[in-house]
């Protein structure tokens, strides 16, 4: 009898903690979500951002946030795209670390690398930002200041921050281009440089030494500011109303740095639009704007 129910609790423990997990917003200390077909995704308090696995291919899963409420539900934030999750891994709130993602064998896959104390609860904010914070409310650590390949409205770039395109559509590994606002000022796109080919940025702001922070505003407008935050370069021109319209800048895998718009009614029959694109300029005109940077 007393195994028997000890037996039950075994099996009740785990779903009662699972079902917590994925309370909406919340991920609390100690709690993890699981790759597998079951298992249902972190959403934002609206509903419409989603942080957890996306399936990948059979058994391999990607850690990523996504516009959930949309069909194509379009990855904007992921991690370990050159070493894809098998089913079953993990990915836990620790109080020092952060998240640490771990295979079924308990193998290290990523983790968001913290030396922090006391993180209590990991949350997914409706603009698509996600947080590490102390139950103070104290933020350590979000993906907006980690972005992959895309930008989000409300999120910003500071020095040194990097937009790196994938490898491919549907390959999530780390691609050759870079969108980088550079220590320097100049924020700058261009092709990783291998031991054979040497680099220079394809296209470049100018804007060495007075070049400080990348906005993506409210109103969907990508500019560049001054340290005063006065504006010196308007990366894309579309004033959009985000009200309606949901919105992203990604630099694709082909090295192009593109803003997307799509309708936020559910039912709606058209997918993402483009709305503005940067045009591949020649590379000769921008020579030397290049600063560069040790790649690990
Ligand atoms: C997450 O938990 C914190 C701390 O308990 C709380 O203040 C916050 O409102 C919660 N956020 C959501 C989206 O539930
Ligand atoms: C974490 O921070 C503490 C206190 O600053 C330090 O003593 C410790 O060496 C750090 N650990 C790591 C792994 O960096
Ligand atoms: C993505 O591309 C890289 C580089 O070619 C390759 O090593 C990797 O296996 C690919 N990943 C997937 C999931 O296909
Ligand atoms: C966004 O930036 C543009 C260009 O600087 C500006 O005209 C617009 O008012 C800004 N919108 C918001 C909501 O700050
Ligand atoms: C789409 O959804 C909106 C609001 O949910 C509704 O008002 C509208 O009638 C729907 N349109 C169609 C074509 O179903």
């Amino acid at each position: 009898m007393a195994s028997a129910i000890l037996g039950i609790l075994l099996v009740l423990v785990p779903l009662l903690l699972s079902a917590e997990a994925q309370a909406r917003g919340n991920l609390t200390l100690g709690n993890s979500l699981t790759a597998n077909d079951q298992n249902s995704p972190l959403l934002s308090l609206s509903g419409e951002f989603a942080f957890g696995f996306r399936k990948m291919g059979q058994g391999a899963h990607l850690l990523a946030i996504w516009f959930e409420m949309i069909e194509e539900k379009t990855i904007v934030w992921s991690v370990n795209g050159d070493d894809l999750a098998p089913e079953g891994s993990k990915v836990q709130l620790t109080a020092n670390r952060g998240l640490v993602l771990t295979d079924p064998r308990g193998r290290e896959l990523w983790s968001s690398n913290l030396n922090a104390t006391g993180l209590a609860y990991a949350a997914m904010l409706d603009t698509g930002n996600f947080i590490l914070a102390s139950a103070s409310h104290v933020n350590s650590w979000d993906s907006f200041s980690r972005p992959t390949d895309t930008i989000l409205p409300t999120q910003q770039l500071d020095l040194d921050a990097v937009v790196r395109a994938r490898y491919y559509e549907m390959n999530y590994s780390n691609g050759r281009f870079i969108f980088r606002l550079q220590t320097n000022g100049n924020l700058v796109l261009y092709a990783i440089p291998t031991p054979l080919v040497v680099s220079d940025a394809y296209w470049a702001t100018g804007t060495r030494g007075n070049g400080f922070r990348l906005i993506f505003n409210q109103s969907g407008q990508v500019y560049l500011t001054d340290r005063n935050g006065k504006l010196l370069n308007k990366v894309t021109s579309e004033e959009v109303p985000t009200s309606v319209f949901y919105q992203r800048a990604i630099l694709e895998y082909d090295g192009v740095f593109r803003q997307y718009i799509h309708p936020k009614m559910a039912n709606s029959s058209s997918g993402w639009a483009m709305v503005w694109s940067m045009v591949f300029p020649s590379p000769f005109k921008y020579m030397h704007e290049y600063e560069p940077r040790y790649w690990y």
